[in-house]
């Protein structure tokens, strides 16, 4: 079975993160097939929103951490940045509807949709640090301006999980529901943004894009470190320690 699945309702296109048991970690295979979807839908007539939820107990835990592992030159993220790009070149609305864990890139596409519904129980986490990383795809450009420097600064530089609320308050989420209300309030979203007029959608979402320019400009910026540090000692030792199940050895993580 796909680990993304595509289901299409009165011009919604619903991409279901679909990898349950791996807690939908998010596979080079994973990535490409959503950038396809996103691609597809923005020249399909009939799709006019696009939802991004997940099965299972949790949003995703993020890359997975075996991809990354692998020293393929950088070309093991070329799928990500298909899909990154992908959405952030997204002309339809993307709605969000976020449970459990919402780990690395879990929040950080997040930054990069247009309206964000969290249940309760959602723990964020922006670990990169933690892994021996840099932020990824402007959130460090983004988070400021969102959520202040502070909060950008303790997400980034301590990598510790957040909840939902303090998402909340720190603009990454629309709104916080009980879990039960989720997809009914997401599925009402998602078809009132449906019946709108098209070419107010289109062009609403286009005038509130206005530093999509300077916000690319810091992906490429993000991304070359990003490649750095991939290859660093301490990367290394942390994928390693990941997949093996054992403690870091602070040692090899300096
Ligand atoms: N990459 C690859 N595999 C992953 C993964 C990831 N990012 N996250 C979870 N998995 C796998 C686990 O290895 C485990 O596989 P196994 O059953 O074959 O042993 C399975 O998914 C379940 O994960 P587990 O850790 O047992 O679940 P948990 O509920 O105890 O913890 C998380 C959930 C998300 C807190 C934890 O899995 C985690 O920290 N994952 C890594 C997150 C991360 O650092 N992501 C990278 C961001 S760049």
């Amino acid at each position: 079975m796909s680990h993304v699945t595509e289901s299409q309702k009165d011009k919604v296109l619903t991409l279901t993160l679909n990898r349950a048991d791996k807690k939908n970690a998010l596979t080079r295979h994973m990535y490409q097939s959503l950038a396809d979807a996103l691609v597809k839908a923005n020249e399909d007539e009939n799709i006019k929103v696009v939802r991004i939820e997940a099965a299972g107990d949790c949003f995703t835990a993020g890359n997975d951490i075996s991809d990354f592992a692998q020293q393929d030159d950088g070309r093991q993220i070329s799928e990500i940045s298909a899909f990154m790009h992908a959405l952030v070149d997204c002309t339809k609305p993307v709605v969000a509807q976020v449970h459990g864990m919402a780990v690395g890139i879990g929040t950080t596409l997040l930054l990069h949709c247009d309206l964000v519904y969290a249940a309760k129980n959602t723990r964020f986490i922006l670990p990169f640090i933690n892994l021996g990383l840099v932020p990824e795809y402007a959130s460090s450009y983004l988070l400021p301006r969102l959520a202040g420097r502070r909060k950008a600064s303790e997400w980034l530089m301590l990598g510790e999980p957040f909840s939902a609320q303090d998402a909340y308050e720190g603009g990454i989420v629309t709104a916080v529901l009980n879990e039960e209300q989720l997809a009914e309030r997401v599925d009402k979203v998602c078809q009132s943004l449906a019946a709108k007029p098209q070419f107010s959608l289109h062009h609403t979402k286009s005038l509130l894009n206005s530093d999509k320019e300077a916000i690319e400009q810091h992906i490429n910026v993000e991304l070359d470190v990003f490649l750095e540090a991939m290859d660093s000692e301490a990367a290394r030792e942390a994928f390693d320690a990941f997949l093996h199940k054992r403690p870091i050895n602070p040692e090899k993580f300096k």
